[in-house]
């Protein structure tokens, strides 16, 4: 018995760790991964979490949880890009390049 015992109780630690490996590797997205915000009027627009983590002084809280719910549930309409809401928030023009000038609709929407 004792030695069939061993052989399962090491097969189950390997089985465990590749789990275990497995998992921390899903978890090498940056934040919430990339969201996908399928714009049929103007273009899919692609929001990446890893791009802006890499701007300078980002913290979560630049957008969680005041700007933006950590759960893909936004609704945002054309009119909201005129307001300081949303990703206008710092798409203004000035911290970031802006929502409401045309040469810079395709930055965010593409077809
Ligand atoms: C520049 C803004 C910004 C920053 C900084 C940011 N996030 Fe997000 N995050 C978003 C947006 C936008 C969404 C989608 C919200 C929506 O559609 O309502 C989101 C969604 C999420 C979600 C939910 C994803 C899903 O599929 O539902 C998680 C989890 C998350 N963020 C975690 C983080 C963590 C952790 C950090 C810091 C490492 C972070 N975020 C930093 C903007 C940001
Ligand atoms: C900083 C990124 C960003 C820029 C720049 C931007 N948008 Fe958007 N826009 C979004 C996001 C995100 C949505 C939400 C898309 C969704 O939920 O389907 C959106 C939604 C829209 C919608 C509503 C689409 C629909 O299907 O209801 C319109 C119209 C729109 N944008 C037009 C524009 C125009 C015109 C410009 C340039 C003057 C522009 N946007 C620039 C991010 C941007
Ligand atoms: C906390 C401030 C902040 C918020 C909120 C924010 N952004 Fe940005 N974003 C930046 C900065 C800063 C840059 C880099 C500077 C620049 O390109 O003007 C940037 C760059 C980008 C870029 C170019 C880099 C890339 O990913 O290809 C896109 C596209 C973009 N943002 C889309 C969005 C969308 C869509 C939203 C809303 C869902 C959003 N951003 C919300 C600050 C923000």
């Amino acid at each position: 018995m004792g030695n069939r015992f061993w052989r399962i109780f090491i097969v189950s630690v390997c089985i465990l760790c590749f789990v275990a490996l497995g998992a921390a590797f899903a978890q090498k997205k940056v934040g919430g991964g990339d969201i996908k915000y399928e714009s049929k009027k103007q273009g899919a627009v692609l929001f990446s979490h890893e791009k802006h983590m890499k701007v300078p002084d980002t913290k979560c809280n630049a957008c969680h949880t005041k700007v933006f719910k950590m759960k893909k549930e936004a609704k945002i309409t054309e009119a909201d890009h005129k307001e300081t809401k949303y990703c206008g928030t710092c798409h203004d023009g000035k911290k970031a390049f802006a929502q409401t000038d045309k040469a810079d609709c395709a930055k965010c929407h593409k077809k």
